[in-house]
């Protein structure tokens, strides 16, 4: 398996040789820390980007012992790592580095011995850095939070070493309770010490929008209203809502894809140029964004929203209301489809669609900004309608890569013209598994104190101010819960929202 891409061999120098760290992982006997931050730690490990001095203590409610908590990320790293024990024959003096400790969240007397641990590493590595994860349930950021700070856990006890929290999402549930979690954060951390994940930031195609975008000069002066009529963002999953039925009912689709990812998308789709590629003014720039999103109307928020859930109607697929820990009566959406607008002017009168559900025709992520058609029409065209407008289609996954749709003219007599596609696959040019896990960048940019692909505070209340206005009209009953058969696009509904301004939802990340 080849080397991760986007390290040039002097960062990867300085990966290597940064100062020690503990890394203390909450939650460590969950999920998320089998799944993927320990398999993205241990290909990090086979990159040699980590610090040779580095250590994780897992923490976590359930007593383990240090043997059968390795065994336990063992068959976590082999089932999901980018790089597995076979392939890089490391894991055996890797899985040394993990230690586990039983605590109870709310107990001072279990941070103590955390404090207590950490002075033992501090002694060994003679100073180091620390990075709290919390991988815990949300509900208990806050508590963890107030005991960091009430043992003192949150301060390094001198200038030379940092000590950082990365919190996973859901960040909050609407604006109130995100509002109060980043002043409880603020009590005890400051700002540059959080780190906020939304995994679709670390995903190569997510940083490559950026890429794409401010180091080719060519699209800069289209990217506008003046030559894009439209942009269309579908974050579509083949998947149900599994074994989460009970968060997922609580939460439903615009919180556990709109309000982040989706918005994510939008704000780099949409941003103008920063400055300079660092935190701030890359934050800055997405702040703009999210501050110019029109506030949703109560006047056409049903024609500017769809709700939906997955039913079967022969009985014979999956149905929402039936699956485990969700209510059978249940009015949580797990599709939604909005209009939303930008007001400023690169975006006046542009509509930007966004577009999430579970259980929909195929796993897709894509952004297709569709251009406004040729001015004048000087050749017929086929089936005798107006020409259709290029479509540059940005595939987030899978297939990660780049369509631009144009028309050319169809060999022999007369002047006929067909669509044809210009296309770009990270496979093709880079190569099979080249593109390293989201977990594996965020969690090294956390390391090396890079918060560019993290969100800020005031980006994450912003998000929550779009939604909550969509969250409660849909709760006042104004925009009616629509259905749909599971392994579709979703409600004919979403059709209808994009057509009325003269949409279409474009097939995924195939050509268009
Ligand atoms: C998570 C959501 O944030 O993202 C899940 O909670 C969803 O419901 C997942 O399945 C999708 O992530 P990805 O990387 O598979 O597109």
């Amino acid at each position: 398996m080849s080397e991760i891409p986007w390290l040039l061999q002097e960062e990867k120098k300085s990966a290597a040789a940064a100062p020690p760290v503990v890394i203390v992982i909450f939650g460590a006997s969950g999920d998320l820390t089998q799944r993927k931050l320990v398999p993205a730690l241990h290909t990090l490990a086979c990159e040699d980007l980590l610090p040779e001095q580095i250590a994780i203590l897992g923490v976590a409610r359930s007593p383990m012992t240090d043997e059968e908590f390795r065994q336990s990320l063992e068959a976590g790293v082999e089932a999901h790592g980018r790089m597995t024990p076979e392939h890089c024959q490391r894991w055996g003096e890797f899985s040394e580095r993990f230690t586990y400790m039983a605590i109870s969240y709310d107990d001072l007397g279990s941070y103590d011995q955390i404090a207590q641990r950490l002075a033992e590493y501090e002694q060994l590595f003679e100073g180091c850095n620390v990075l709290f994860y919390l991988a815990t349930p949300p509900q208990l950021y806050a508590p963890i939070v107030k005991r960091l700070g009430e043992s003192g856990l949150s301060t390094s006890s001198n200038d030379e070493t940092w000590r950082r929290i990365v919190i996973e999402k859901p960040f909050g549930h609407d604006l109130a309770s995100a509002r109060a979690l980043n002043k409880q954060l603020h009590q005890v951390f400051d700002e540059n010490q959080v780190y906020r994940i939304d995994h679709y930031l670390g995903k190569e195609t997510v940083q490559n929008l950026l890429v794409f975008r401010f180091a080719n000069a060519i699209f800069e002066p289209v990217w506008n209203r003046r030559y894009v009529s439209k942009v269309l963002i579908t974050v579509a999953e083949s998947v149900g809502v599994g074994h989460r039925g009970g968060y997922y009912d609580q939460a439903g689709v615009v919180r556990d894809m709109i309000q982040n990812h989706a918005l994510q998308l939008l704000t780099l789709t949409a941003m103008e140029p920063p400055v300079t590629f660092n935190a701030t003014a890359l934050r800055n720039e997405k702040v703009k964004v999210l501050q110019a999103v029109r506030p949703f109307s109560t006047e056409d928020e049903h024609l500017a929203s769809v709700r939906a859930q997955y039913r079967s109607t022969d009985g014979n697929g999956p149905t929402y209301r039936m699956e485990k820990g969700v209510d059978p009566e249940s009015q949580t959406a797990t599709y939604a489809a909005l209009r939303l607008h930008i007001d400023n002017w690169r975006w006046q009168s542009i509509p930007f669609f966004v577009r999430s559900g579970k259980y929909l025709k195929q796993k897709t992520t894509d952004i297709a900004v569709v251009f406004k058609r040729a001015p004048h029409l000087l050749f017929p065209h086929s089936t005798g309608e107006l020409l259709p407008p290029n479509i540059l289609g940005i595939c987030i996954q899978p297939d990660e890569g780049i369509h631009l749709s144009f028309r050319m003219k169809v060999p022999g007599a007369g002047m006929n013209t067909r669509k044809v596609d210009m296309e770009f696959h990270y496979e093709s040019d880079f190569g099979d598994g080249n593109l390293p896990d989201a977990y594996e960048r965020l969690l090294l940019d956390a390391l090396l104190g890079d918060a560019s692909l993290f969100a800020r505070g005031d980006e994450i209340e912003l998000s929550w101010g779009i939604v909550d206005p969509v969250l409660d009209a849909w709760k006042s009953g104004s925009v009616p819960l629509s259905f749909y058969e599971p392994g579709t696009w979703g409600p004919m509904e979403a059709d209808e929202l994009a057509a009325r301004a003269g949409a279409t939802w474009t097939p995924g990340c195939a050509p268009h």
